[in-house]
């Protein structure tokens, strides 16, 4: 049968400060997509959490960009929003940019992850979901899970994976999407990938058009034309068979890597995988997290999760992220730790020049 699975999710508000989302809205988003469920609409379901972002998890059989899902994602995130307001949480309703629905979630604030697929005999997903970055975190994972021998020893002694797959890339930009073979074109994606700001994996695609890999990459900057903070990604990755096996589509997070977000979205912080449990960001409002919950689907049900990360063998890699995070933070407000002038969310650049103006002379 086919399927879709929908992420969706936003920052309807934060508990305390931009650390955590609170528990109860995270139950009224549960009522709401139960009655979603009863009515027809979704097969199943999974609220949770990353940090201070409500995510929803969903599968049904509408396909992509559907506009019952959209609208009663978004009509439940508005409801959320009112129990945050009543709650006073910190920026509710946060990522709500419109007044009113308008057809499709994009454009309005949520990031979104879909993926429509015939369900297999047995069919292992992993959502994964990060706060306090932005959706290029996910290129070199991705790279990693579909292109990196390295890390996915499946595209060198799995006939089903050997061939390679296809990469949607995304300029964010000025709007426009190449697709990439790999491994031929390794060095060519590289050249654009390797700026992960600007061009997120959007999707990855088996040579014969299967999706393997689905990402949010909308840029909440671009869209509200103001700072109104980091768009912190989801990304869904079908696994076994012809896709990487759950522990290669893991392992890329055993190596914390630098990502654009940390404190007020203004900085290069280490991605640290944590349980769901441990997703709210402290030190620096970060660092950075990810989290990653599998599912097996059932005819569409959520069977699941398992929460991947709540495990000591990602103890070092937090470690790690540790290690990182003070050496990072020790550069205080100097680059490489703080981003370049024009990838910071907040900067008082423009003040402070007008300010100092007439001090400047000719050198
Ligand atoms: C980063 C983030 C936080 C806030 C910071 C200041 O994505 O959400 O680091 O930017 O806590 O928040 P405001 O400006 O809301 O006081
Ligand atoms: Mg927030
Ligand atoms: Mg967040």
């Amino acid at each position: 049968m086919k399927v879709t699975v929908s992420v969706i999710k936003a920052d309807i508000g934060g508990f305390v400060g931009h650390s955590d989302a609170h528990p109860d809205c995270l139950c009224t988003a549960d009522s709401a997509l139960a009655r979603a469920k009863e009515k027809g609409l979704l097969i199943d379901y999974h609220v949770t959490k990353c940090g201070d972002d409500l995510q929803l998890i969903m599968t049904h059989q509408k396909g992509e960009n559907n506009g019952d899902i959209h609208e009663m994602a978004w009509d439940t995130f508005v409801e959320c929003t009112e129990v945050a307001k009543k709650l006073k949480l910190y920026g509710a309703g946060q990522d709500l940019l419109t007044d009113a629905f308008s057809g499709n979630i994009k454009g309005m604030g949520p990031g979104a992850a879909e993926m429509e697929f015939e369900e297999r005999v047995s069919e292992p997903i992993v959502v994964f979901m990060a706060d306090k970055t932005s959706s290029g975190a996910w290129n070199m994972p991705l790279y990693k899970m579909f292109a990196d021998p390295f890390n996915t020893i499946g595209l060198v002694i799995a006939e089903n994976m050997h061939q390679g797959f296809k990469f949607e890339v995304h300029d964010v930009k000025e709007s426009k999407k190449i697709t990439f073979k790999t491994p031929e074109e390794i060095y060519d994606m590289l050249v654009f990938i390797g700026a992960a700001n600007r061009y997120p994996v959007k999707a990855v695609y088996t040579l014969s058009g299967e999706i393997a890999a689905s990402s949010s990459t909308q840029k909440l900057a671009f869209l509200a034309g103001r700072y109104v903070g980091k768009d912190d990604p989801v990304c869904i990755v079908r696994c076994q068979g012809a896709f990487p096996a759950v522990g290669e589509a893991l392992e890329p997070f055993a190596k914390p890597y630098l990502v654009e977000g940390w404190m007020r979205g203004s900085h290069y912080g280490p991605l640290m995988p944590v349980s769901v449990a441990q997703s709210q960001p402290t030190r620096f409002d970060g660092p950075p997290r990810v989290t990653a919950l599998g599912f097996q689907l059932s005819e569409g049900r959520l069977v699941g999760p398992r929460d991947f990360f709540a495990d000591v063998s990602y103890d070092q890699a937090r470690q790690k992220a540790n290690d990182m995070a003070y050496m990072m933070r020790e550069h205080g407000p100097f680059e490489p730790h703080r981003l370049p002038l024009d990838e910071m969310e907040y900067t008082t650049m423009p003040q402070v020049s007008r300010k100092l103006e007439s001090r400047f002379e000719a050198i």
